[in-house]
């Protein structure tokens, strides 16, 4: 593929201290607007007002440590202690195109829910069922905000990768590659496969669409002779039958609507006799309540995909849950073992 950015620009490393300014600036504009606008829950505004004016306060001593020197004040020592130092390294190498904005949401609804339990609880501890349930409300957004940073590290979906290819030798379709994050964990796990990574490219949620990320991201990772792309829409892909080895997708058939049966089969088709598929999606249940609240209803049950999967004409080989996604293994009939 045709490498569009002239030269890789490594992002800065994100600091926690982003994410306190942030809480901190949300939760003073939340309590000033309830204050003036709401004057009687004067106790919930000043709780939010407290609980943002002390992140505000840790975002400065957070700065101001770190402005004391790279080898000096707490900065060095909380960056190794919360594992920001690996991570930075590990973030500002690839770009996988998608901003904080979901998780800092999480973030801050949670510290609103706390800071109106609090008030709850100082106001009228009479409502302490009111209290209880959101303290319950506030922990799962808390936990929604710890699993998406989970689903946004780059080797988030590693160790079902292992069971994928079944020879070094192996071309491997990567569907709905993005910016290339499952590609490149694939090709480090499994030394020698080549990949063709399939997207259309034009996704809202990913900066320009993923296709001059991808490129950078490859290069960065000295794989742009192992992995190339091509721009197609998996319900109609542009391989003849039998063109792969394997498959894999991580969090896009989820994105097919109305269209999962038909991307299903058209991706069996592609594969040859024996090939394997790991499919990764979101299912219902408690981490996706965490991470997305009543929409995660709305999501593909476990069960419907396994039938989706059997109506394409796939065996199924294994599944679980990883990292709180689910991910499947299934094998197109035919080959040598079945
Ligand atoms: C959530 S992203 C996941 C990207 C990548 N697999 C990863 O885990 O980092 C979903 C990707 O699916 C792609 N996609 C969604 N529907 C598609 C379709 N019908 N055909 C091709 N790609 C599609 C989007 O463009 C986007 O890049």
């Amino acid at each position: 593929m045709t490498d569009p950015s002239p030269r890789p620009r490594l992002k800065p490393a994100r600091s926690m201290h982003g994410h306190m300014w942030l809480m901190g600036f949300v939760g003073v504009a939340a309590g000033l607007v309830l204050l003036i606008y709401v004057p009687g829950l004067t106790v919930i505004s000043k709780s939010i007002l407290f609980f943002a004016g002390f992140h505000l306060v840790g975002a400065v001593v957070l700065v101001a440590s770190l402005a004391m020197g790279p080898a000096r004040g707490l900065g060095p020592l909380l960056r190794r202690w919360t594992g920001a130092e690996a991570r930075a390294k590990k973030d500002a190498r690839f770009d996988f195109g998608w901003g904080p904005g979901w998780m800092n949401g999480l973030a801050i609804a949670a510290l609103i829910s706390a800071a109106a339990a609090v008030a709850v609880e100082v106001a009228a501890p009479r409502l302490w069922l009111l209290g209880f349930g959101l303290v319950a409300l506030a922990t799962s957004f808390l936990a929604g905000n710890v699993i998406m940073r989970g689903f946004r590290r780059p080797d988030h979906m590693v160790l079902p990768l292992v069971d994928l290819a079944l020879s070094e030798a192996d071309v491997v379709l990567d569907a709905g590659c993005g910016a290339g994050r499952t590609s490149i964990a694939l090709a480090r796990v499994v030394k020698g496969v080549r990949i063709v990574g399939v997207d259309r490219f034009d996704a809202g949620y990913i900066d320009g669409g993923g296709r001059a990320l991808l490129a950078r991201n490859l290069r960065l990772a000295g794989l742009s002779d192992r992995v190339s792309a091509e721009t197609a829409d998996l319900t109609a892909l542009p391989f003849p039958d039998g063109a792969f080895d394997g498959a894999v997708s991580a969090h896009v058939y989820d994105h097919l609507g109305a269209a999962k049966g038909q991307g299903l089969r058209e991706l069996i088709r592609v594969l040859k006799p024996g090939g394997r598929f790991l499919m990764i999606v979101w299912t219902p249940g408690w981490s996706m309540f965490a991470v997305a609240n009543v929409l995660s209803f709305f999501l593909t049950s476990k069960q419907r995909w396994r039938g989706l999967a059997e109506g394409a004409g796939f065996r199924r080989l294994d599944e679980g849950v990883f990292n709180n996604a689910w991910f499947i293994l299934l094998e197109k009939p035919g080959g040598a073992a079945t």
